[in-house]
């Protein structure tokens, strides 16, 4: 059996997969009412609260399914990219359990999880061109198989799920940003504001968030009266425009005509309709893993490790945790 643990950021997750590679229960402990008055994710707090939560987690997961820790064949982790210090707490305990089990350790990197989430519900044909779209990231990856991928770009500021985040700090909406501004966008007219389409018109498959964050700013300071359903209707629909056409711009010079959206962002209700509507009219394919899967969670870490594991791709124990994506944009 193989134990995946996920602690990247503010959610703990540890998942167990059968040797066959079937998910056989997760569970998914979130920090958010703990971040919430914050605004924001604090790094201290989840690093701390990490540590509280990982091992209580796993003891009930192994009670939850009776299996005991010496069934235990192979161990996996998130080692980054992610906060260090809530990277660490997962990474180190991994490391304990490969050490005092003596079976193997290996390391996942998070974007790759995310891009492969899809697999823990569906068998899609490579290649595929992947958008991953979350708090922390927002980039576009040419997938050639479970070893070969490629960054086509990613975003030059702010994260897609953190614009949505800080727009909804500066509307006085709670934290996360994302479902609230979606739900009031429902409500409101996407065409009364006509926020930018930042890097649109650029021949790169870049993202740039923070501009339009500022041209909200800039909106409800200079239109005091604004109605809140029509800022967030009109923000939602930028965001979504932009990730959608940079997706149909790389799966059109790729030729690939199959899609996976992944990642907290991805379960954005007018995101996945547009997606759909115009997936439709191009007779490409288009995928979204279950809400429950698009947010972080150890399911997603643990396909990456059944993966590496089955073909041998274990680390050793000098392997260390990363901060930062290890991603080189490829030569377009
Ligand atoms: O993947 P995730 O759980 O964590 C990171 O790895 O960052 O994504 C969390 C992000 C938050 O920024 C949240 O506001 C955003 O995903 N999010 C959404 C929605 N649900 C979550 N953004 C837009 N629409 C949603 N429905
Ligand atoms: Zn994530």
């Amino acid at each position: 059996m193989l134990l995946a643990i996920e602690t990247s950021c503010d959610e703990t997750g540890v998942a167990l997969f059968s040797e066959e590679g079937k998910l056989i229960k997760h569970l998914l402990y979130s920090q958010v009412a703990i971040h919430s008055p914050f605004g924001g994710i604090v790094p201290e707090i989840a690093s701390r609260k990490q540590l509280e939560i990982l091992m209580p987690l796993i003891k009930g997961l192994l009670k939850e399914v009776e299996v005991s820790i010496k069934e235990l064949r192979c161990v996996c982790a998130t080692f980054g990219p992610g906060l260090i210090g809530s990277l660490l707490v997962g990474v180190s305990l991994a490391k304990a359990l490969s050490f005092a089990l003596k079976i193997p350790l290996v390391a996942v990197d998070h974007l790759q999880a995310h891009l492969f989430s899809i697999f823990l519900e569906k068998e899609i044909e490579f290649p595929y061109i992947g958008l991953l779209v979350s708090g922390g990231h927002t980039a576009l990856f040419l997938v050639n198989s479970w070893e070969n991928y490629e960054l086509l770009g990613h975003t030059r500021d702010d994260a897609a799920g953190e614009a949505f985040d800080k727009v909804a700090k500066l509307l006085n909406l709670s934290y996360p940003g994302g479902p609230v501004i979606s739900k009031l966008a429902e409500k409101g007219n996407r065409k009364a504001i006509i926020f930018p389409r930042p890097l649109l018109e650029e021949n790169n498959f870049d993202f740039s968030f923070s501009g339009l964050k500022t041209a909200v700013l800039n909106y409800i300071r200079t239109n005091p009266n604004f109605k809140t359903e029509d800022v967030c209707a009109s923000f939602e629909e930028a965001v979504c425009e932009v990730l959608i056409e940079k997706t149909f711009k790389a799966a059109e010079k790729f030729k690939i005509p199959r899609i996976i959206v992944a990642g907290g962002v991805a379960s954005n209700k007018r995101l996945r309709e547009l997606f759909y509507e115009k997936t439709k009219v191009k007779g490409f394919e288009i995928y979204f893993p279950s809400p429950e899967f698009c947010t972080d969670n150890a399911a997603m870490v643990g396909i990456v490790g059944y993966y590496k594991w089955k073909k041998g791709l274990w680390d050793n124990l000098e392997k260390e945790a990363y901060a930062r994506a290890i991603f080189k944009k490829i030569k377009l």
